[in-house]
């Protein structure tokens, strides 16, 4: 990130704090950040902490004469290399999906030549609003570029999708937004290795019908699977996504392929080959209802008092002893206990590569963070607690130097 300019819009929402913690990330990797922030921005943090931390002055005024004669707005939104709109409040995301310039930071918004990613942080119920997912899929077609809010329990008491994510992850995605707009590698130096090597990549969890309305499914958020989507495409790779039923939008540059069941999941997996990686990282119900009834069933005194269940296809398995296995075959594991252990009798009774052993046992599902270990007949690597964007990586890079 050595040299990139960052030009900051903070908008006003308890998590501005966290912009500070995210310049002094950014300031590490060597980039430079300019800042602007909004009137309400201002009742959460002080221009002058973020001054002091950008070592520039703040922007807030659109019609400060000075500031205007030294350097125009519009050449402020011109300047950056990327724009970075965080916390983006549900306030300034349905501004700019409008077009709408009533100050300095929305002014930016409309007048800039560069990529934007915005970084949003709402209460869940302004986030599940319909105005601002609305909004989002405007923003979106627009050419913005969106993340996804944290799951947790909000300052509001409230639990749910809204949170802000956390600088260390906000940081992997701008190295990796940059990465792509510079047309490279997140990678610094490292060309782009997989070029010319198809990936398929299996994410989120699977719906297993019981009657027209209800189903079986799990918890699994597809964030990681979609992160190292992501990372290997910037990687170089042709990639196709398998998605279960999940709310992200596909990493730029993946084909993506939507699905509800195990089944659908295994023939478009299959349809995907030949391939030389396939990485499955999707949640699959290891079972379905035995039989899927075409009326919903009513509690009218005949409905079933048990559920009787099928087993779903093995796809990790199944592809591990294909005729056309892919020469590298990574399953994940979502362990609760013993993961190492668990682990390798994964590896061995799937046939896979190697398995990214998971600890599911804290908040892994649905949030931002994963420990994982590199299982393989070699042995076991441990990495650190990291955001699932580094997970993937990391992984990318991996799999670059064992397939290069
Ligand atoms: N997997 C798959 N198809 C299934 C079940 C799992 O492809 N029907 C893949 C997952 O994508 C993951 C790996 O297998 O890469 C391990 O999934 P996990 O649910 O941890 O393993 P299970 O086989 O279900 O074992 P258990 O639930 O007993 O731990």
């Amino acid at each position: 990130m050595n040299g990139k300019r960052i030009l900051l819009i903070v908008s006003g929402g308890i998590a501005a704090y966290k912009a500070l913690e995210l310049v002094r990330l950014l300031n590490r990797e060597g980039a430079s950040v300019r800042a602007v922030m909004t009137d309400s921005a201002k009742s959460f943090v002080t221009p002058l902490s973020l001054g002091v931390l950008t070592g520039d002055r703040v922007f807030g005024d659109m019609l400060d004469a000075t500031e205007e004669q030294e350097i125009g707005h519009i050449q402020l939104s011109r300047d950056a290399d990327l724009v970075l709109v965080c916390p983006a409040t549900a306030n300034i995301m349905a501004k700019a999906a409008n077009g709408i310039a009533d100050d300095l930071a929305t002014t930016l918004l409309l007048a800039t030549d560069k990529r934007v990613l915005f970084v949003p942080a709402m209460n869940v119920r302004m986030w599940h609003h319909s105005a601002t997912q609305r909004n989002l899929a405007t923003l979106r077609a627009d050419g913005a570029l969106v993340m996804e809010p944290d799951e947790g329990a909000m300052a509001c008491g409230e639990w749910g999708a809204g949170r802000l994510p956390e600088p260390p992850e906000i940081l992997a995605r701008v190295r990796q937004v940059l990465a792509q707009e510079a047309g490279a590698l997140p990678l610094p130096g490292e060309g782009r290795p997989l070029a010319g090597r198809r990936a398929i990549v299996t994410a989120g969890p699977t719906h297993e019908p019981i009657d027209p309305v209800r189903y079986i499914a799990n918890r699994s958020s597809g964030r990681q699977g979609f992160a190292i989507a992501g990372a290997l495409a910037a990687a170089g790779a042709d990639v196709t996504l398998v998605a279960g039923p999940v709310s992200l939008s596909a990493p730029p540059g993946v084909r993506r392929v939507d699905v509800q069941t195990a089944r659908e999941m295994q023939a478009a997996v299959e349809a995907a080959l030949p391939a030389d990686i396939a990485v499955m990282v999707a949640a699959v119900a290891d079972w379905r209802a035995a039989s899927d009834a075409k009326q919903k069933i009513k509690k009218d005194g005949t409905a079933p008092a048990s559920l009787p269940l099928a087993e779903n296809p093995d796809i990790l398995a199944h592809i591990s002893t294909h005729d056309r296995r892919p020469a590298l075959v990574i399953g994940f594991a979502a362990e609760t206990e013993n993961v190492v252990e668990h682990a390798a009798a994964k590896l061995a009774r799937k046939g896979c590569d190697w398995i990214v052993a998971n600890d599911v046992s804290g908040d892994v599902m649905g949030g931002s963070v994963n420990r994982v270990h590199i299982v393989t007949s070699d042995g076991v690597e441990e990495w650190p607690d990291l955001p699932k964007e580094e997970v993937a990586r990391r992984l990318a890079a991996r799999i670059s130097e064992t397939l290069t």
